[in-house]
C-alpha cells in the first residue's frame, strides 16, 4: 500500500476531538445519531424518501434497478434539473437572490431566482435557436462569471448534456474533450480576469476549433457587457452572448426529463493517458447533490453559501450549482484569484457578502497559513457558521489552522471526500451529529455502504486498505462517455460488484476513516487530478524527448507536485533552457496546473525486465527516500546513478 500524500504518523499526532457544540447541535438539520442504522436498513427507501422532496414531473415506478455494475435510479421517473434548481423557488423566492457574483476587478451582479429564471429561459431558447437538441452535448469553457451558471441550467432545461471544461485548460485539452464527446455547440468568453491579467479564452477556443468539425456554433460572452477588440469572430459561427439572449423569447418550456437521461458529461483523468467523461444522469445525481447539501452543510434558509471551486471540476457542478440551487440557497461565485489584489480577497468577501458557510480546498488553506493570519485579521468574519474542506486529504496542522483562525473555534468543520465519479460527498461528518478529528473525514453519508478492504477483497475492521463502495448510490457514474467497458474495468473489476475508487484509507478503532491519497497513477496537484501519464504523453510530444516517466513528490502547498524523468532524443543536450522549454511545452499541451516542479535529464529510466517503468522507485527518489527492492530491475545501475544525480541537484 502506498502512501504518498500525507504519513499516518503525521496524522494521528494530533489527538484532539472536537464534538459538535450544543448550541450547533440544537440546530442541526440533521440531530438524530440513529439516521446511519435507519438508512443501512432501507438504503432504497431513504433515498426515495430525499427523491421526494424535489419536484418530479412524474413519479418513479422502480427506486433502484441494479445489475451490476449498472445503475439506474428512480426508473420510470420524469424530472427536469433546472426545474428544481430555479422554477420551483417562484413562488416563494422570487425576489430572494440566487447569485451574488464578484469578478476579480470588483465588479459585482447579482441574480434573484426570478432574474436567474429569466436568463435560463432565454439561454435555453438561444441554444434551440442554434440547433441544439435533447441529447446534444454542449462544451461550456468559461470564466467563473454567472453565464457558467446560467449555461448549465439551460442545457439541462431542453435535456441537452453539458460538458464543463475547466477554463486554465489548455486548447488541445479543449479540442479532445470536445472530440471525445462530440460536441456541436461551444459556449465561451473573450476573456477572463486572473491575478490582474485577461486571459484569452475565446483565443484559446479558436486553437481548439480549427479542429474540431462537430462544433457548429459558437457563442461568446462579452466579459465585460461590450465585446473586447482582442476578439476575433467567425462570421456565422461565432454570435455573441448578449445579442442572441435579445433576441429569443423570455420562455421556454422545460422538457421532461428521464431520470435516468445524461445530465452532464465531465471529463477527469485516470491512469491512462486520455481523460475520461464521466456521465451523470439527472434524477439519482440530483438528489444526491440536494440531499448532502442539506445535511453536510446543514444548509437554512438564510445561509449564505461559498464554495470557493471552480465549476471547471466536479465540486463546483454539484456545489455551487446543482446542490446549493436544488436547496433554494444563496450563492456567492468569485472569479478570481485569492491573494488578488491582495491576500485577503477571500476573507473580504466573507465579510462583504456576511457568508455563513465557506467550502474550500486544503491546498488553499495551506497557503493562507503560509500568507499568515495577519491578512485574515483584516476582516470580520463572525457570519461564517459552518466550514468545509474537500479535494485532498487535510493535514491536520491546515484543519487546527482553519478552526481556529477562520472558524474562531465555533464553526464545524466538515473534512468530505469524494470524487467526480461518486457526484456528491460520500464520507463526511454531519455537523450536528459527528465528533470531528483533525485529518479524518469520518463516516459514510447516510444510505453510503463503505468499507476498507484489501487486495483480495477482505475486510478490515480497523487498519489499511483500499476504500470500497459496496451498494449503489444515486449519484454515482453511470459509465463513461461511450466507453462501458473501460468503466466496468476502471471501477468495477477489482473486487466484484464493488466500486474501488483509487484511494488508499485507514480505519480506526472509532470507525473513522482517514484518508492516505491515491493508491494508482493520478496526482492530486493543488487538489486538481492529473494522471501521470497525461503529462508524460505531454512529454513525450516535445521533439527533444526519447522517454519520460512522471511521479509526484509531496509539496508543503499543493500537496503534490510533478518531478519528471525524461531521457533525451539525440542530438538534443541538457540545459536550463531546455528544461524551461519542456515545462512550458506541458503548459501549452495541458494547462498551467500541470506545470512540472522539476525535470531530471537522465540516460535511461529504470524498468523492469519485462520494460514496465518502475515508478516507484523513482517516487523514492524525488522525496529522497532510500531505495526499496530493486532486483526485479533490467538494469539497477540505471537508479543508484539516477539517485546519485538527483542528490546532487537538490544539493546544489
Ligand atoms: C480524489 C477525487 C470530489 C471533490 C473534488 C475532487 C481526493 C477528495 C478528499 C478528502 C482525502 C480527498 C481523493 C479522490 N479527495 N476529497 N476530503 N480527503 N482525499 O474530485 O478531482 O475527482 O478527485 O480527490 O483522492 O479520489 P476529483
Amino acid at each position: 500500500m502506498k502512501n504518498r500524500t500525507i504519513s499516518l504518523e503525521t496524522l494521528l499526532q494530533e489527538g484532539r476531538k472536537f464534538p459538535p457544540s450544543d448550541p450547533f447541535r440544537r440546530q442541526a438539520n440533521i440531530q438524530d445519531p440513529d439516521i446511519y442504522q435507519k438508512a443501512a436498513a432501507d438504503p432504497e427507501g431513504y433515498w426515495a424518501r430525499w427523491a421526494r422532496e424535489l419536484d418530479w414531473m412524474k413519479p418513479w415506478d422502480q427506486v433502484l434497478e441494479w445489475n451490476p455494475p449498472f445503475a439506474k435510479w428512480f426508473v420510470g421517473g420524469k424530472i427536469n434539473a433546472s426545474v428544481n434548481c430555479v422554477d420551483r423557488h417562484l413562488s416563494q423566492r422570487q425576489n430572494k437572490v440566487a447569485i451574488l457574483w464578484e469578478g476579480e476587478t470588483g465588479d459585482t451582479r447579482r441574480f434573484t431566482y426570478g432574474e436567474l429564471s429569466e436568463q435560463v429561459n432565454r439561454f435555453a431558447n438561444v441554444l434551440k435557436k442554434r440547433g441544439i437538441q435533447r441529447g446534444d452535448r454542449v462544451a461550456i469553457y468559461l470564466p467563473m462569471i454567472p453565464e457558467i451558471v446560467i449555461a448549465c441550467l439551460a442545457c439541462s432545461r431542453i435535456g441537452a448534456v453539458h460538458s464543463v471544461v475547466f477554463g486554465g485548460f489548455s486548447a488541445d485539452s479543449l479540442r479532445d474533450r470536445i472530440l471525445d464527446a462530440h460536441a456541436e455547440l461551444l459556449v465561451t468568453a473573450d476573456f477572463g480576469w486572473r491575478r490582474g491579467k485577461r486571459l484569452f479564452l475565446k483565443q484559446s477556443a479558436d486553437g481548439a476549433l480549427t479542429q474540431t468539425p462537430s462544433i457548429e456554433n459558437v457563442v461568446v460572452v462579452a466579459r465585460e457587457g461590450t465585446p473586447s477588440k482582442e476578439c476575433p469572430m467567425k462570421g456565422g459561427r461565432d454570435h455573441w452572448w448578449h445579442d442572441e439572449m435579445g433576441k429569443v423569447e423570455a420562455s421556454c418550456p422545460p422538457e421532461a426529463i428521464d431520470a435516468e437521461e445524461m445530465l452532464f458529461t465531465l471529463y477527469t483523468s485516470g491512469t491512462t493517458g486520455k481523460p475520461k467523461g464521466i456521465v451523470h444522469t439527472t434524477g439519482g445525481y440530483l438528489t444526491g447533490v440536494y440531499a448532502t447539501t442539506k445535511w453536510v452543510f446543514d444548509l437554512k434558509e438564510n445561509d449564505v453559501f461559498w464554495c470557493t471551486a471552480d465549476i471547471g471540476w466536479v465540486t463546483g457542478h454539484s456545489y455551487v450549482i446543482y446542490g446549493p440551487l436544488a436547496n433554494g440557497a444563496t450563492v456567492v461565485i468569485y472569479e478570481g484569484a485569492p491573494d488578488w489584489p491582495e491576500k485577503d480577497r477571500f476573507w473580504k468577501i466573507i465579510e462583504k457578502y456576511k457568508v455563513t458557510i465557506f467550502y474550500t480546498a486544503p491546498t488553499a488553506i495551506r497557503a493562507f497559513m503560509k500568507w499568515g493570519a495577519q491578512w485574515v485579521d483584516r476582516a470580520d468574519l463572525s457570519s461564517l457558521r459552518l466550514l468545509g474542506s474537500v479535494g485532498e486529504p487535510i493535514n491536520p496542522e491546515a484543519w487546527i489552522w482553519y478552526h481556529h483562525y477562520i472558524g474562531k473555534e465555533k464553526c464545524p468543520i466538515v473534512d468530505t471526500w469524494w470524487q467526480t465519479e461518486t457526484g456528491c460527498i460520500l464520507m463526511t461528518p454531519l455537523p450536528g451529529i459527528t465528533t470531528t478529528k483533525p485529518g479524518s473525514a469520518t463516516k459514510p453519508f447516510p444510505g453510503i455502504a463503505a468499507e476498507v478492504l484489501n487486495d483480495s477483497g477482505e475486510r478490515v475492521e480497523v487498519g489499511g486498505g483500499y476504500v470500497a463502495i459496496t451498494k449503489p448510490w444515486p449519484s454515482m457514474l453511470r459509465t463513461l462517455f461511450n466507453d462501458d467497458e473501460r468503466y466496468v474495468k476502471q471501477y468495477w473489476s477489482k473486487w466484484k460488484g464493488i466500486y474501488f475508487a483509487g484511494d488508499g484509507v485507514k480505519r480506526d478503532e472509532d470507525g473513522d476513516f482517514w484518508f492516505l491519497g491515491r493508491v494508482d497513477d493520478v496526482l492530486k496537484l493543488a487538489g486538481h487530478r492529473i494522471g501521470t501519464m497525461e503529462v508524460e504523453s505531454a512529454f513525450v510530444d516535445h521533439p527533444a524527448v526519447a522517454e519520460s516517466a512522471v511521479v509526484g513528490r509531496p509539496h508543503d502547498i499543493k500537496g503534490e507536485a510533478i518531478v519528471a524523468f525524461v531521457t533525451l532524443r539525440e542530438p538534443a543536450k541538457p540545459s536550463p533552457e531546455l528544461i524551461e522549454e519542456l515545462k512550458e511545452h506541458v503548459v501549452k499541451k495541458i494547462g498551467s496546473i500541470a506545470r512540472p516542479e522539476e525535470i531530471l535529464f537522465t540516460v535511461d529510466l529504470p524498468k523492469t525486465r519485462s520494460g514496465k517503468i518502475m515508478r516507484r522507485l523513482l517516487r523514492d527518489i524525488a522525496v529522497g527516500k532510500a531505495l526499496g527492492d530493486t532486483t526485479t530491475l533490467a538494469d539497477p545501475s540505471v537508479v543508484e546513478g539516477l539517485k546519485r544525480q538527483y542528490e546532487s541537484i537538490e544539493a546544489g
